[in-house]
């Protein structure tokens, strides 16, 4: 992260400068696959369907699991790990699954881009300014990576506490 934030010459402001921070944004994915803040949404069946031979009638509420999406070990192997590299070196869009973090549909939200952008702007700061002072973040002892939290959303445990170290 320190290497490419210093190698950038300034913060990103567009799609084309987007482009220097593949590993900002992998990781920007990664911790949303991770640690999703909205981690659950709701949709009302406006008619009768069927899903996955279930019979849906009109009127039913149908809660979406955002969060469960980023565990299938099929789309993501190994999903209880942390590795920002399997983001990198993607060729193709993220698909529907790979920014259901986001939602979907005619509501997918409408500061996905914003979002992304901040976090990589956030980041590459943050980066940049460790790297000046010499720093470095870490757990503080006695803290644990933070565990998954789904409900009401996701939310590292208040205890999870972070510490600036000299490199
Ligand atoms: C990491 C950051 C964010 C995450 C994970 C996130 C997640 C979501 C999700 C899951 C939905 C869909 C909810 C649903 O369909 O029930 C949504 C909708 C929405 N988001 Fe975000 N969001 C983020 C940042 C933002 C930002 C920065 C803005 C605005 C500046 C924003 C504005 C909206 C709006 C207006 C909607 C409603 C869209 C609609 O109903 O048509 N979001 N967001």
């Amino acid at each position: 992260m320190r290497e490419e934030a210093m190698a950038a010459p300034g913060l990103p402001r567009s799609p084309e400068e987007l482009k220097r921070h593949p590993f900002a944004e992998a990781l920007f994915r990664e911790t949303l696959r991770m640690y999703p803040p909205v981690s659950w949404t709701g949709r009302q069946a406006k008619e009768d369907l069927e899903l996955h031979g279930k019979r849906i009638p009109k009127g039913t509420t149908v809660l979406v699991p955002l969060g469960a999406y980023g565990f299938d070990p099929k789309l993501f192997p190994e999903p209880d790990r942390f590795d920002v590299t399997r983001w990198m070196g993607k060729k193709v869009p993220p698909s529907a699954v790979e920014t259901a973090a986001f939602g979907g549909g005619p509501h997918f939200c409408l500061g996905y881009h914003l979002a992304w952008v901040e976090v990589v702007q956030f980041a590459t700061a943050f980066a940049r300014e460790l790297a000046r002072r010499g720093m470095k973040p870490q757990l503080a002892p006695g803290s644990a990576t933070p565990k998954l939290t789904y409900f009401p959303f996701g939310a590292p445990p208040k205890k999870t506490r972070i510490q600036l170290v000299r490199a």
